[in-house]
């Protein structure tokens, strides 16, 4: 067992974790934090992402003993016009993959202002203004919804952005 300190949507956690653990465990199983969602624990589809020091991962993917000292926000710690704008557009059905898909929004919006490259242009540029419908697909190609609410999702990222 390894102490790491985590910051968990803002209050300071202390905690004894095996070195093999993931952080989406840790959260779910030890901490019972269960917004992140358990979708196929294997980096596929996007349930269990959330923000470790403001950029989005998959916590199925990362050992926790990695993160000490970091400041890890899940949906609880989320507070955001986007979770009004995902309501007002009906971005979700069944709602097992939208904390996934609002803590993945919020790290996407801050890579796009911060001006991270453009995968969907052919020069890499970050185009001006919002994020079209296509660029948004693209970011967030590594959620996924089996109700099939991308639709609802693109336009409210599209209301919130910029
Ligand atoms: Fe982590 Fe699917 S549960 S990507």
């Amino acid at each position: 067992m390894t102490e790491i300190q985590i910051k968990l949507n803002g209050s300071v956690e202390r905690i004894d974790v095996d070195p093999w653990v993931s952080l989406l465990d840790l959260l779910r199983e030890t901490l019972k934090i269960t917004g992140p969602k358990k979708g196929c624990d294997q980096g596929a589809c996007g349930a269990c992402t959330v923000l470790a020091d403001g950029r989005r991962i998959n916590a199925c993917l990362a050992l926790a003993v990695a993160y000490d000292g970091s400041e890890i926000t899940t949906i609880e710690g989320v507070s955001h016009p986007i979770q009004e704008a995902f309501i007002h557009r009906d971005g979700f059905q069944c709602g097992y993959c939208t904390p996934g898909q609002i803590c993945s929004a919020l790290g996407m919006l801050g890579e796009y202002q911060a001006g991270m490259p453009s995968a969907v242009t052919e020069a890499g540029e970050v185009p001006a203004g919002k994020p079209s419908p296509e660029e948004i697909r693209e970011r967030m190609s590594g959620n996924l919804c089996r109700c099939g609410a991308y639709n609802g999702i693109i336009m409210a990222i599209q209301d919130v952005a910029g």
